[in-house]
């Protein structure tokens, strides 16, 4: 079909792969991808539903999108991914216009679906979970050069009790070890070096008996590969085990995503997390005992129904004690369906919620800035990633412990290659250095 298609993407890293694959199966069955909405006849929207601004947001910028029917190429506009699992029908009558939504277990039905309205010019969807559907042999169209992110697992068993996660992408299921392997191969041969296993609980891989700490491994036996990365992990289901493989592996980023989500044991047994604070602390001690030089990063939810202002100075007292790099800091979003939206009332006022976020936003502001200061001085290993947005004669680049650097380009030295960074400062996020020579 001669047809021109544009995505956009929202939400976490997951859909960004399932752009990648979306993108792959249109290419192969004769569509065409754009670079401008303009030159669009398709336009699909890859969205997210994890809180309810990320909703609104599709909506606006979908109604926003429609003006462009005026230009006349623009004859078809869908919804995919999380936001169609959640809320169906209501997000059609929101958006009378849009002719398919598909869920994230059936995008191989894409072009059909889409040759089906182009003939029958009505409303299609396709909103099933497939449990044996891993999209395994289809290749990732990537849209970066020096990372490559591959989902090693789809799905989430946990049901966390604020989490929508569960029930718009089903249960857990794992890919082969084969197919990973082979994946990161192809990619490396294309000459991307740096790699990130993605998993909504990748703690939880399970292929017929491989755990994540294998797969982890084997991975970074891969010859060529120059950084790899994964995300996110469950402080309920992270062994030492998977730590010692960090320790053993030069070539796994020193850095750990683990959200706590809060500080209180009153409020994480309401998440249903599965751990106590105490438990997710003796974690973090035993990840920085076998890895001093760790940066980690976490999330963390205020206003969580019931949570008091004790409750809070719970959150507030992790976040200070423990120095943690970066913190992603969200307002407790009621879901419907979920647990929490069952059997609890949002009770936290909305200013209340906002100053909470606000104060801990300030405060690890702070933190993480003091953890970047702590770089400065010494000589890190750094892997080019790209040049730097604001100056063209600069480039931007991750140290092991996935902090970004900024330094003078210099010649002989490419995107794509590691170089030695002297630290000399930082600011805001971001360290700045020097290569040394
Ligand atoms: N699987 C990952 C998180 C995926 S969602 C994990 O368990 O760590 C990313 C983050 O969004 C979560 O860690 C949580 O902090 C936040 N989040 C999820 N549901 C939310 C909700 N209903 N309201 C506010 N924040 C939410
Ligand atoms: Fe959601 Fe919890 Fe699953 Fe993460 S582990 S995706 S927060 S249910
Ligand atoms: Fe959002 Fe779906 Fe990811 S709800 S966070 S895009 S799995």
């Amino acid at each position: 079909m001669n047809k021109t298609f544009y995505i956009e993407t929202y939400g976490c890293q997951m859909n960004i792969v399932d752009s990648e694959i979306v993108t792959s199966i249109l290419i192969k069955a004769g569509f065409k991808l754009v670079k401008h909405i303009k030159e669009a006849n398709i336009l699909l929207l890859n969205t997210c539903a994890i809180r309810e601004k990320a909703v609104e947001r599709v909506i606006n910028k979908m109604k926003h999108h429609k003006s462009l029917k005026n230009t006349g190429k623009l004859e078809i506009a869908g919804i995919l991914g999380c936001i169609p699992e959640h809320t169906g029908d209501e997000l059609k009558s929101k958006l009378d216009f849009i002719k398919l939504q598909v869920g994230p277990d059936k995008y191989r039905t894409l072009p059909e679906l889409i040759k089906k309205i182009y003939r029958e010019k009505t409303y299609f969807e396709e909103l099933d979970f497939d449990i044996d559907e891993n999209y395994e042999d289809v290749t990732p169209y990537r849209s970066e050069n020096t990372n490559a992110f591959i989902s090693v697992m789809r799905g989430c068993n946990n049901f966390c009790s604020y989490c929508v996660v569960p029930y718009v992408r089903g249960r857990e299921k794992s890919r082969s070890m084969d197919s990973i392997i082979a994946e990161v191969e192809q990619t490396l041969a294309e000459g991307i070096s740096e790699i990130t296993l993605l998993g909504q609980n990748v703690n939880s891989y399970d292929y017929e008996g491989v755990r994540f700490p294998e797969l982890l491994q084997k991975v970074a036996d891969v010859k060529g590969l120059k950084r790899l990365k994964f995300a996110t992990s469950h402080a309920k289901d992270l062994s030492e085990e998977l730590v010692d493989v960090i320790v053993r592996n030069k070539n796994i980023s020193n850095s750990f995503h683990l959200p706590f989500q809060a500080g209180s044991n009153t409020v994480l047994k309401n998440m249903n997390r599965g751990y106590t604070i105490e438990e997710y602390l003796a974690k973090i001690d035993m990840i920085r005992r076998k890895l001093p030089d760790i940066a980690i990063t976490t999330d963390v939810i205020v206003g969580f129904p019931g949570e008091t202002e004790e409750d809070f100075q719970q959150t507030v007292e992790v976040l200070k004690n423990t120095e943690f790099d970066n913190a992603f800091m969200f307002i407790y979003s009621e879901r419907k369906n979920t647990a929490s939206a069952k059997n609890f009332t949002d009770d936290v006022p909305k200013e209340e919620k906002g100053r909470r976020q606000q104060f801990i936003a300030d405060l690890q502001k702070e933190i993480g800035l003091e953890q970047l200061r702590k770089d400065i001085g010494k000589t890190r290993e750094v892997l080019i990633e790209s040049l730097s947005k604001k100056r063209k004669e600069q480039y931007k680049g991750r140290t092991e412990q996935n902090r970004i650097v900024v330094f003078d380009k210099i010649t002989n030295f490419n995107v794509g290659d590691f170089v030695k960074v002297k630290i000399i400062k930082a600011e805001g996020v971001t360290l700045f250095g020097e290569i040394v020579k």
